[in-house]
Order: C-alpha cells, then sequence, then structure tokens
C-alpha cells in the first residue's frame, strides 16, 4: 500500500493539499506539523519543512522514521534555469544536485555538487513517480512541463552572473533550496522521490519582482499537479 510523503517549504506550498485531506490526523514533530490522512484515495502525510536543506533533510528522516511513508513528493516553487521555462510552467525532476556543495579546493575530483562519501552527484528520482507526475502536469496544464535537473542550494538566486554559473556547473533547468536535500535523504532511506516544481521567477535581476508577484499562484498550480499526481496513483 502506498503511503505518500508530500512536503513543501512554505505555507503557501501545501496550504490547498492540507485542506483536501480526509479522515484527518495531525501530530507535531521538530517544529513541524505533520497532517496525515487520504489525497484522492491515496494515504498522505503532508508537511511544511520550513525553508533550506537541512529543514528539507530533517522532515525526510521524520516522515520515514515515524510515518513509514513509502514515496516522497516536494512540491514548490522554483526560478527558471532555462529560457524555455516560463513564470507557471513545471518542471518535474529527473535527479536532482546541490549548486553549493565545493570540496573541489580539498581534491579537484569532487566536482561542483559532490558530497564527499556519497556515492552519487546527482540523486535520480524514481523513474516511474517521475513519469506518473510528467502526465499529471501534462493533464492538468497541457504543454508546460518539462522533465529536466532540480540545483538546489541554501540561496535565494537572483543574479545573471549567479544563476549562470549554476547552469555551467549542474545544467540543470531550475533552481531551489530543498529539493536536492530531499533527494538525499530519501536516496539514504531508498525511498522512492519525487519533485515537482512551478517557476515562480528567471533568478536573474528581475526576480526581486517577480518572485512575490508570481509564489503564491505558481505554488497553487504545483499543488493542483501533486493532487493529480496522489490520484494517479489511487489508479494505479
Ligand atoms: N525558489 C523560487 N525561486 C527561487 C530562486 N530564484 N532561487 C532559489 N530558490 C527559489
Amino acid at each position: 500500500m502506498k503511503k505518500l510523503g508530500i512536503i513543501g517549504a512554505m505555507d503557501v506550498e501545501v496550504q490547498t493539499l492540507k485542506d483536501k485531506l480526509q479522515d484527518l490526523q495531525i501530530t507535531q514533530k521538530a517544529g513541524m506539523v505533520f497532517f496525515q490522512g487520504k489525497l484522492e484515495n491515496t494515504p498522505a502525510v503532508v508537511v511544511q519543512c520550513g525553508v533550506g536543506k537541512v529543514n528539507a533533510a530533517l522532515c525526510v528522516q521524520i516522515l520515514c522514521d515515524l510515518f513509514d511513508v513509502t514515496h516522497i513528493v516536494n512540491t514548490g516553487v522554483a526560478g527558471s534555469l532555462c529560457n524555455d521555462l516560463d513564470i507557471g510552467d513545471f518542471v518535474v525532476s529527473r535527479d536532482a544536485m546541490y549548486h553549493d556543495f565545493t570540496c573541489h579546493i580539498l581534491n579537484p575530483a569532487y566536482c561542483v555538487g559532490q558530497v564527499p562519501g556519497m556515492d552519487v552527484l546527482a540523486y535520480p528520482a524514481d523513474k516511474a513517480l517521475a513519469e506518473y507526475a510528467l502526465e499529471s502536469a501534462q493533464l492538468v496544464y497541457p504543454g508546460h512541463a518539462r522533465m529536466g535537473r532540480v540545483a538546489s542550494g541554501d540561496q535565494f538566486v537572483a543574479a545573471k552572473e549567479h544563476k549562470e554559473q549554476i547552469i555551467a556547473d549542474t545544467q540543470a533547468i531550475c533552481t531551489e533550496m530543498e529539493g536536492c536535500a530531499i533527494a538525499h535523504a530519501a536516496w539514504r532511506n531508498k525511498i522512492p522521490f519525487v519533485i515537482i516544481r512551478a517557476i515562480s521567477d528567471k533568478a536573474d535581476g528581475s526576480a526581486y519582482v517577480d518572485y512575490p508577484t508570481f509564489e503564491a499562484a505558481a505554488a497553487e498550480r504545483c499543488a493542483k499537479v501533486t493532487q493529480a499526481l496522489a490520484k494517479r496513483l489511487s489508479d494505479a
């Protein structure tokens, strides 16, 4: 039986999903509130983890240890790293990589993103889950979704030079602040994951204005896709 752990960093990213849960039970741990119930008939736990990599990883571990989730879905907004991904479009993770993890001064073999001791540079999303997520995005907003790499770091990216550096280092198509930490923690627990993100800004000088303008609408679009994914999984 599937049980989804659905994580968003901010309230705006999970509010509508929490409202849709049936048979609700609420639990608190590590300052996070876990909303457990059924989403589109699929058992699910919806939680706001807070911003950044540490909050995200902590949340995954709690979902694994206390809630026995079988799949992890990260829903939220992201900055676009690619000209053909516009505000409101979707990215489904093929894999996820850190753009701010740098140990190459220690050893040039550690390229940007590589965590020493980990056997992967980019954590691969579950193929079937990612395909379902892409189908769900295409169903909700046809023609607006792409699968690709997600680059994460504890940085809000809002400068052209920073954006170009991240693209050169990671070849990712969007950037945000939790996805790879969720992927990394899920990988260590051998739990399949997928990241679904709606674009809120272009991660350049325009992000200061676009992010606050489009954050809520993009987060809501992404929640709709996550809900469609839950429905898809209940039918699967
Ligand atoms: N989330 C949404 N937009 C972002 C950006 N430009 N940088 C980091 N995280 C984001």
